[in-house]
């Protein structure tokens, strides 16, 4: 065999099994050669780098998310997205104006959707309904009470028995906790014709109920509140005597004087 080809087997121009053909007459041998061909080179232990440019793909890749996570990551906080701000309107004009429909609305969908369902009917025998629903146009404290600890054991909603367990909502604010309730209570979309809820009134009870770690249920609300009818009236004193002298602090007194243009109130400009 010439060194050429050695050098390369089978060799160039006839094909190999001419090339054997020739050469050798041995067919055990043409044989033992077919198979050496056939075979695939040892594995062997090694590094094989890693290609290049998935390297630089994955540095790309690490960079973006780091970039995107400075920028949307809201703080990791769940309720830092505010669809209540305007974009293009300084954060520090005066107080700050929640419109507490919106925020109850996307509290409830964080928090109450789940059992109640986005249209408040809850599942029969199992989540009670907050449309037109009795309790939840009935006294507020009661209703605070029932998200700061939760509900348990047999209850009545709209003449249906209910005997399942609401979990605490204790840490929502009381901002938040005032929106859910107004958002329930006097929105179109649970058919709830009630009175809205003050964030101080949530504080009131927390206050005196917060610390209060197990569920109620409906004997021991009664006990307090009266039974459940779906008829509750503010008391006429504390909600329109009481109330305008503590918002009036906050700066929203100024609203209600416009609305009724009053004695005490030195009209500006
Ligand atoms: C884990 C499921 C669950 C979640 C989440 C939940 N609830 Fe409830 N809720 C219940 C159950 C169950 C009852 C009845 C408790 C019982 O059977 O003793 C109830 C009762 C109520 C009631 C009184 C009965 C009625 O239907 O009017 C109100 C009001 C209420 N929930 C409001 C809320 C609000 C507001 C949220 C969100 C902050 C919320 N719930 C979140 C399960 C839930």
């Amino acid at each position: 065999m010439s060194d050429s080809q050695k050098d390369q087997f089978p060799p160039k121009g006839p094909s190999r099994e001419t090339f054997e053909g020739t050469n050798f007459d041995d067919r055990d041998l043409q044989k033992v050669h077919a198979q050496l061909l056939r075979e695939k080179e040892e594995p062997s232990e090694n590094f094989s780098p890693m290609p290049l440019f998935l390297v630089a793909l994955f540095m790309v890749f690490a960079f973006w998310a780091g970039i995107y996570l400075v920028k949307f990551s809201g703080d990791f906080g769940p309720f830092h997205y505010d669809e209540t701000k305007k974009p293009g309107v300084a954060a520090d004009t005066g107080p700050k104006e929640v419109d507490m429909m919106a925020l109850g609305k996307r509290i409830y969908n964080q928090n109450c959707v789940a059992c109640h369902q986005a249209d408040g009917n809850g599942l029969p025998g199992v989540y009670p309904t907050l449309v037109n629903s009795d309790w939840v146009q009935d006294n507020p404290d009661r209703l605070v009470k029932v998200i700061l600890a939760g509900l348990a054991g047999p209850v009545t909603v709209n003449g249906k028995e209910y005997n399942n367990a609401m979990t605490a909502f204790d840490r929502l604010s009381d901002q938040q906790i005032a929106a859910v309730l107004t958002y329930i209570r006097t929105g179109e979309s649970y058919n709830n014709d009630s009175y809205p809820v003050s964030e101080e009134r949530v504080a009131k009870v927390r206050s005196e109920y917060g610390a209060r770690s197990e569920p109620w249920s409906q004997p021991e609300l009664e006990s307090i509140h009266g039974p459940v009818t779906g008829e509750w009236e503010p008391p006429a004193q504390a909600e329109t005597v009481a109330q305008p002298a503590d918002e009036g602090e906050q700066g929203e007194g100024e609203d209600a004087a416009e609305e009724t243009p009053a004695m005490d109130a030195p009209k500006e400009a």
